[in-house]
């Protein structure tokens, strides 16, 4: 008769899980299960009580629209917890919407993904998020480690393995080789750093105020790095409140003005991996050469960044599949084969 060891009994009857807690969105992978949920990292609370009313999608709708006694916020800025407790409150109910509310005897154990430039305090105040939120047992990986192995990068070769993490806070470039981080660095800049880049170029060139989910949704339709083709002249309708009659208002906005507004965004990204080149061993570099540049993250998403990427650095840009799970994905990778990623684990 052969026996389960404790551990693995443990791991069967719980959800261990691995977490991509992003400033934009939050993601979760259950073992042996896949990727189970996809919500935005917004809460609604109670303003008196505290009480979580909503969370992810349904909190995201109300983000700028919520009467006094309820506030609904990102927890999560500049890629780092902004708000300890509203993160708890959100990481608690994403935990319970993946248990299907049940509540389970025995605790998971967590893998989830953090900024690479995170700091001790910062690193801690996660891990103490995910005990209180329910977790046994947490670990944390380096995203753009996560973002690697996601992307199926061979990161346990001896080979330069350079990725891009454009997330909603931050932009997280790095090179790795076996199994481990060379060089790496955190930038924050990301999505968010382009959604507010449109809303002060509206303002400023039509005197109109917008929302940042307006400008989300302008940078996702007409957004771009580059300007190819006849696409500069697509445009959308924006609505906003005009700054000097107080009314609301209407413009029509172009893709090369969106090109316009994104451009010093787009120059710190692109600052960012060129520092990361320039600091890459020669032996490393010579295999970015003919393997690339990888992307991921929501922000790889943006038309004509990897043109731009691969013009201003000659190298090849690669953008990875679901460039939005890469991290989960990783992280997921991590928890099936532990053994195997251990070390890359910080
Ligand atoms: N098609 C698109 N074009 C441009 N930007 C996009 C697109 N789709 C998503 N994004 C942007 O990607 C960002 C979210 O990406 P992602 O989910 O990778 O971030 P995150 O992991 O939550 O943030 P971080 O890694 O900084 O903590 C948002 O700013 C969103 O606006
Ligand atoms: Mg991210």
């Amino acid at each position: 008769m052969k026996f389960f060891s404790v551990r693995k009994l443990f791991s069967f009857f719980s959800n261990d899980m691995a977490i991509d807690l992003g400033t934009a969105n939050t993601v979760v992978y259950v073992r042996n299960k896949g990727i189970v949920l996809n919500e935005p990292s917004v809460v609604a609370v109670r303003a008196k009580t505290n009480k979580v009313l909503a969370a992810g999608k349904k909190a995201k709708e109300m983000l700028g629209k919520t009467p006094e006694d309820i506030i609904a916020s990102r927890p999560l800025r500049d890629g780092v917890i902004a708000d300890f407790e509203l993160t708890e409150s959100m990481l608690r109910h994403f935990i319970r919407q993946v248990h299907d509310n049940r509540k389970t005897l025995v605790h998971p154990r967590m893998i989830i993904g953090v900024p690479s430039g995170i700091t001790q305090v910062e690193k801690r105040a996660v891990k103490d998020s995910a005990m209180q939120a329910g977790a046994r047992e947490v670990h944390t990986i380096m995203e753009p480690m996560a973002a690697a192995i996601g992307a199926g990068l061979p990161v346990a070769d001896p080979s330069g393995n350079l990725i891009v993490d454009i997330g909603g806070g931050t932009t997280e470039v790095a090179v790795i080789s076996l199994k481990s981080i060379v060089y790496s660095q955190s930038i924050r800049v990301g999505g968010d750093a382009m959604d507010r880049a449109i809303v002060q170029y509206i303002k400023r060139k039509y005197k109109l105020l917008i929302g940042e989910r307006t400008a989300e949704k302008v940078k996702m339709t007409i957004g771009c790095a580059m300007l190819e083709g006849d696409y500069s002249k697509e445009s959308v309708d924006v609505k906003g409140r005009d700054l000097v009659s107080g009314v609301p208002k209407t413009i029509s906005f172009t893709a090369a003005e969106a090109n316009e507004a994104l451009l010093e965004p787009i120059a710190s990204i692109i600052d960012g991996v060129r520092v990361a080149l320039e600091n890459t061993p020669p032996e490393l570099s010579a295999d970015l050469v003919d393997q690339g540049i990888y992307m991921a993250g929501g922000g790889a998403l943006l038309r004509g960044l990897d043109s731009l990427i691969s013009k201003e650095t000659g190298l090849p840009v690669h953008v990875a599949e679901d460039p939005l799970f890469c991290v989960v994905k990783g992280a997921g990778m991590a928890l099936e084969h532990f053994d195997m990623y251990e070390e890359a684990l910080m």
